[in-house]
């Protein structure tokens, strides 16, 4: 019965996505999990069952111990630069080239939608991968460490910082403008992979919802969204979203892609 109902939402969803003329898509943590990046929230395996944010992802963190934190952006910037975008990101990337009118706002930091080849593109919560200066905000591209210690921007003497949204920091005005627009117009939006628990990320949806968009969740897990989405596919979307995409487009040309269950 549940296995019924999944595929005809799962051909639903396909129809939809086939019609969608102006289409966003939202990705969190999740869409990365299969390429071996931890998620936050997951109950063993998320980042917050096992670190505090608040000793590592404010501000404040960062004034009091700033190498302590440097060194858990290291070890998370080493640790996504040796993983690889999954099948989930590739039918992204499938995706932007069917519907022209179309935005990837993500709320993760690793860089793998660009690498997987998406470029209509808006990272919500920084990028792991770039520095910038704690007092002045700007993006530095050449430093070096030097011994153990946090690097220094070279104009104005501050510390270097990752270029990522900490908890108590406002989202980049430009990136958050972007996607708020896209979730008012578009008649379809795609959330893959968050908990939809974190703001202002998690009030997109409900955005285009209420301006008349349909919402496809994919997600193995119920959400907060998952209420009020109109389809809810659940499984990992490195299996769910190629089989989405093969269905909507029968001639997707992905070697192998899984069909869904
Ligand atoms: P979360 O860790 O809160 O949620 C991850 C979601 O991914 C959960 O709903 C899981 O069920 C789901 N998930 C797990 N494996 C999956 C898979 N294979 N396929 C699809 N979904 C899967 O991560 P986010 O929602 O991204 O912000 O968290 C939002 C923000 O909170 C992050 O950007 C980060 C965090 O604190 C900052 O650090 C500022």
């Amino acid at each position: 019965m549940q296995h019924t109902q999944q595929s005809r939402a799962a051909a639903a969803a396909a129809r939809a996505l086939a019609g969608s003329r102006s289409l966003a898509m939202l990705t969190g943590a999740g869409i990365s999990a299969e390429s071996g990046v931890p998620t936050f929230r997951d109950a063993q395996t998320g980042l917050w069952a096992r670190f505090d944010p608040l000793q590592l992802a404010t501000p404040t963190a960062f004034a009091i111990h700033p190498k302590l934190v440097w060194d858990w952006y290291a070890w998370r910037r080493e640790l996504v630069a040796k993983v690889q975008p999954n099948p989930a990101h590739d039918a992204l990337v499938e995706i932007e080239r069917r519907v022209p009118d179309c935005l990837l706002i993500t709320q993760n930091v690793d860089d793998l939608h660009r690498r997987a080849g998406s470029r209509k593109l808006v990272e919500l919560h920084g990028n792991i991968g770039r520095v910038k200066c704690s007092r002045e905000g700007t993006v530095v591209e050449d430093w070096d460490l030097v011994g153990d210690e946090v690097p220094h921007c070279a104009s104005c003497g501050a510390l270097l910082r990752p270029d990522v949204v900490w908890f108590e920091e406002m989202l980049p005005p430009d990136a958050l403008a972007a996607a708020e627009a896209m979730a008012r117009r578009c008649d379809l939006m795609l959330v893959v992979g968050t908990s939809a628990e974190v703001y202002p990320a998690a009030a997109l949806p409900p955005i285009a919802k209420a301006s008349g968009a349909i919402v496809i969740e994919i997600n193995p897990n119920a959400t907060a969204l998952s209420p009020t989405a109109d389809y809810a596919l659940r499984g990992p979307a490195g299996r769910v979203l190629p089989a989405l995409v093969q269905e909507a487009w029968p001639d997707t040309p992905f070697a192998a892609i899984p069909r869904m269950a």
